[in-house]
Parts: structure tokens; sequence; C-alpha cells
């Protein structure tokens, strides 16, 4: 009796083991809900907007000069995020991407530099780096960095305060 009652709590331990390991796998499976992984797309999307938007020159402090990151860089081109952290001669050390951020608004912007961890900061990450969702990440390439951009499309574009302008 006591043998055949401890085998059954076996037998119960031991399906309730896997009963409890195939709701763990499919709870991993379907961690979120196509609802929830939509509402957090919203979310990231609307970091890339924003951060399209401060592209585009919509905080005034930003610049002294009416330059926005959209003249030199359309598109995000020449921005390269796939290469950092890379060391650049300027600093003379390894940067993050958001230091050249910093140094663009403060630079050719004459600017006030953001607080590297403000939403603003972050939404032009979003911004640069989903434009370049699938490109190889080659961090520290140096190499990779253009020639360095000109103002050439300067005051040129119209800035549109909605949509992100690509494939999405
Ligand atoms: C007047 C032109 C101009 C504007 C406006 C400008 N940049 Fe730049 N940017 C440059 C130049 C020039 C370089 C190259 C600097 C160097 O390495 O000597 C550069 C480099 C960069 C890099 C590093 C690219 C690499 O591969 O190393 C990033 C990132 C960047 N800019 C982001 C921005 C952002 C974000 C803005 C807007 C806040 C902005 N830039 C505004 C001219 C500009």
């Amino acid at each position: 009796m006591t043998m055949s009652l401890r085998s059954l709590r076996h037998v119960a331990v031991a399906a309730g083991a896997v009963s409890l390991l195939a709701l763990a796998s499919h709870a991993q499976a379907q961690r979120f809900s196509a609802a929830e992984l939509a509402a957090m797309d919203q979310k990231l999307i609307a970091s890339v907007k924003r951060g399209y938007d401060l592209w585009y020159g919509a905080r005034a402090d930003m610049a002294n000069n009416g330059l926005a990151c959209a003249n030199c860089h359309p598109d995000a081109a020449a921005t390269n995020p796939h290469t950092f952290p890379k060391f650049m001669p300027m600093f003379n050390k390894v940067v993050p991407y958001r230091d050249m951020v910093n140094w663009c608004i403060e630079t050719p912007q004459g600017g006030k530099a953001l607080a590297a961890n403000s939403e603003d900061m972050t939404a032009l990450e979003a911004y640069s780096f989903y434009l370049h969702n699938g490109v190889k990440v080659e961090t520290g390439l140096q190499a990779r960095q253009t020639a360095g951009p000109t103002p050439a499309n300067a005051r040129g574009f119209a800035w549109k305060g909605t949509g992100i302008g690509f494939d999405k």
C-alpha cells in the first residue's frame, strides 16, 4: 500500500513536471500575444517618429544656425550606427554613437547637447538605427566612416512633421 502510494506520488510528480515543462515552453513560444507585440512595435515606431522630427529640426535649442541633422545626413546617411562604438581620432578614444550625435549638435549646429539618457537622444538613435536595420554590425571600423558629409543639402528640405519616409 505504502509502496504503491509512493510510486503513485512519483508518477504524479513526474507528470506534473512534464506538464510544467510543456506549459513553460508554450509560454516561451507565446510569451506575448499578437496584440501585445503590436503595442510594443507602436512604441518603437513612436520613438522612431520622434527621432525623425528631431532629425528635421523639431527642437530649436539643438541648433543656433538653422541647421538640422537632415541637412547633412538626409535619411540618416553617413551616420553609420552599425560601426559604433569605434575609435574616433577627434576624441582620441572609443566613443558610442550618442557622443557623435552630441558633437554634431554642439559643433556644426551650435546647439545644446542632449542628455545621453534622454528620450530625445534615444529617439535620434531609434531613427538612425531603424533605417539601418539589416545592415551588418561592424563595430569599431573607423574605415567605414564616410569622408564627412557637407551641408550641401542645407536649407533645401521641407520639414514634414509626420511620417518616416521609408518602407515600414
Ligand atoms: C553641417 C553638417 C552637419 C550637421 C547639421 C550634422 N552633422 Fe553629423 N557629421 C557631420 C560631419 C562633417 C561629420 C564627420 C565628423 C568627423 O568624423 O570628422 C559627422 C558625423 C556624424 C556621425 C558619425 C558618423 C561616423 O561614421 O563616424 C554621426 C552619428 C552624426 N554625424 C550624427 C548627426 C546627428 C544626429 C545630427 C543632428 C543632431 C548631425 N549629425 C548633424 C556634419 C553634420
